[in-house]
């Protein structure tokens, strides 16, 4: 393992390549990465960097959006096959169908999406901004896609009228409310954080719902010495080594993401060095998305 690191760094500095990491990815890729957090912070990394490569360790749609916002770079995803099931529930074709019968609604678009499905958005958000991208967006008629529950979360706050696609991450749908009680019994003042990907009754019995890095600065900043987590298990490696003396416990057994799972140290290595994987998209969807992903950037205030 000393090698293939040793090798990843200095091939990385000949490069100039960077290493993006999301909260989800395996411990030893975390490590090796230059930069780790959600997907808000990810794109904006991948905005602002100089870099002339970025080897993106997450899934398909989180290189597409580094891609769209740096589209000079040479964008590489180590495993191609690493997708997201909630970014496959919405086509264009889909989306095209729902705008035609809503065509008075905006619609805002969670960046767990393909780059062709941003490009036909007025605004994307992430789960750390929604609520200010509905607050912020000029229309009190919105479509909010794919993720409903996240859609629902948004309502919690935000009195607009929204319509939601109906997808949902599987990872976090298969957190139930039972899960949750059963860990509170063991650990009873404990906080539970979850993130607005659960279900709405999840998120009903939840302190908190967050993105990844609100999880982890919550975490950092509560006095609590247990939390119950509830979100994909990748975030716990962090949350631990950043807290040594506070305890996180996992709120189900069944909060793995396998396509976040997929990347592993020889996969960077490859990525590297062979440089396939790269991401290619057409200058009209690139040119459509980048608007929907700045006008993200707009409305967050
Ligand atoms: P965030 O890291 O932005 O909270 O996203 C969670 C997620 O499911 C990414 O796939
Ligand atoms: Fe997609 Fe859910 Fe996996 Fe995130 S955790 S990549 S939303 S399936």
């Amino acid at each position: 393992m000393e090698d293939i690191i040793k090798e990843i760094e200095k091939i990385k500095k000949e490069k100039r390549a960077i290493i993006l990491a999301h909260n989800y990815q395996r411990p030893e890729v975390q490590d090796i990465a230059d930069f780790v957090g959600d997907s808000l912070e990810l794109s904006t990394k991948a905005k602002d960097t100089d870099a002339e490569i970025i080897i993106f360790c997450g899934v398909h749609f989180m290189a597409e959006t580094a891609k769209i916002l740096s589209p000079q770079k040479k964008v590489i995803l180590p495993r191609m096959d690493a997708g997201c099931p909630m970014a496959d529930m919405v086509t264009p074709d889909g989306l095209r169908e729902l705008k035609n019968k809503y065509p008075e609604y905006k619609v805002v678009t969670y960046v767990n999406s393909t780059a062709s499905v941003k490009a036909l958005s007025d605004s994307c958000c992430t789960s750390s901004n929604a609520i200010n991208i509905v607050k912020n967006i000029d229309s009190n008629k919105i479509l909010f896609v794919p993720d409903r529950n996240l859609a629902h979360y948004v309502s919690r706050f935000v009195k607009k009228e929204i319509i939601p696609w109906q997808g949902f991450c599987p990872t976090h749908e298969r957190l139930e409310v039972k899960d949750i009680l059963a860990r509170k019994k063991d650990f009873p003042d404990a906080k539970v954080l979850v993130h607005p990907e659960c279900k709405p009754e999840v998120v009903d019995i939840a302190d908190k719902a967050l993105s990844t890095s609100g999880i982890i600065k919550f975490c950092h900043e509560d006095n609590s010495k247990y939390f119950i987590i509830g979100t994909e298990m990748g975030i716990l490696h962090r949350l631990k080594k950043e807290n040594p003396e506070k305890e996180f416990i996992l709120a189900s057994d069944r909060l793995v993401c396998p396509n976040m799972k997929l990347t592993r140290l020889e996969d960077i290595y490859r990525a590297l060095t062979e440089e396939e994987g790269i991401i290619e998209l057409e200058s009209e969807v690139i040119n459509k998305a980048k608007e929907a992903l700045l006008n993200m950037y707009r409305l967050n205030y």
